[in-house]
């Protein structure tokens, strides 16, 4: 019996050890994450992604809250009604039916949509973020579940390319990639805006030169802003996931349980096949 209780011990410790060796990386498996919660390892590691009925805890009780910034087609933007829609929306509602919980959307600008994970005011952002270092210090993320790259948009033959993008001015969104990156490299050549909307009309009206954003992000902008073009970067690619309120391991678990499945059966693809086709 001691000898099996040693074994089991030995076998936890593995466990948990594993769990902490992969940090807060968005690949790290589900169950290992739950062995690492405090409570009975033994008994975490055992259960499934999905916990019973009302044993999650978020924000507001029965819901998840999210904040998204919708002003980044086709990941979120707003239909003719007002209702927030797109490549995200559709996923989150999708995971909410899988665990259980209803799904609250609240739009703010993408500043604000972070901040609001960070300070738990909403259990998760989900707005294109990219997984980055310096934001995994501050929200846990879910698995990664699609990758883009930064792309240059300005005005048809302007001839802005990554070589000369420092004579130019860059408009960025606040707190984006595009702005963080732009900002280190070009300093105060780049102005940043609260939402794409302002960043678009500033290019068109000539107040900034060119535009530093997500690639299929800017393609779809493109399709509504005529006389515009669109150039590549050499930043590395990035991987959106949804960011979480530090610390709700059962949440994360749940939602990366759920998002495997959708991801395993062809439904997140076919959710972005047909938002980029269209
Ligand atoms: N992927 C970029 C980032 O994380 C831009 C996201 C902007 N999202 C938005 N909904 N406006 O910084």
């Amino acid at each position: 019996m001691k000898k099996y209780l040693a074994i089991l011990l030995a076998l936890c410790l593995c466990l948990s050890m594993a769990a902490c060796g992969s940090s807060a990386a968005s690949s790290a498996a589900p169950a290992s994450e739950a062995a690492a919660s405090e409570a009975a390892p033994a008994e975490a590691a055992a259960s499934e992604a999905a916990p019973a009925d009302g044993a999650l805890t978020t924000v507001n009780a029965g819901k998840l809250t999210i904040s998204t910034s919708p002003d980044f087609p086709p990941f979120e933007f707003t239909d003719d009604s007002g209702a927030v829609v797109g490549i995200e929306p559709e996923i989150m509602e999708l995971i909410c039916q899988k665990i259980g919980l209803e799904l609250d959307i609240q739009a703010m600008d993408f500043d604000g949509a972070l901040l609001a994970a960070e300070q738990g005011k909403v259990d998760a952002v989900v707005s294109g973020v990219t997984v980055t270092e310096e934001r995994k210090l501050v929200m846990d993320f879910a698995d990664s579940y699609t990758t883009i790259t930064q792309a240059i948009v300005s005005k048809e033959g302007s001839g802005i390319t990554m070589e000369n993008l420092g004579d130019y001015t860059i408009g960025v969104q606040r707190g984006t990639t595009g702005h963080i990156y732009t900002e280190e490299d070009f300093g105060e050549k780049v102005v940043a805006y609260d939402t794409y909307s302002m960043v678009f009309q500033a290019l068109n009206n000539g107040q900034v030169d060119c535009i530093v954003m997500d690639d299929a992000v800017a393609k779809s902008y493109l399709e509504t802003n005529p006389g515009l073009e669109m150039g590549t970067t050499t930043y590395e690619p990035e991987n959106y996931a949804f960011g979480f309120f530090k610390g709700n391991e059962a949440l994360v678990t749940a939602v990366n349980g759920a998002l495997q499945e959708l991801i395993a059966d062809g439904t997140v693809q076919s959710i972005l096949d047909k938002y980029m086709s269209e």
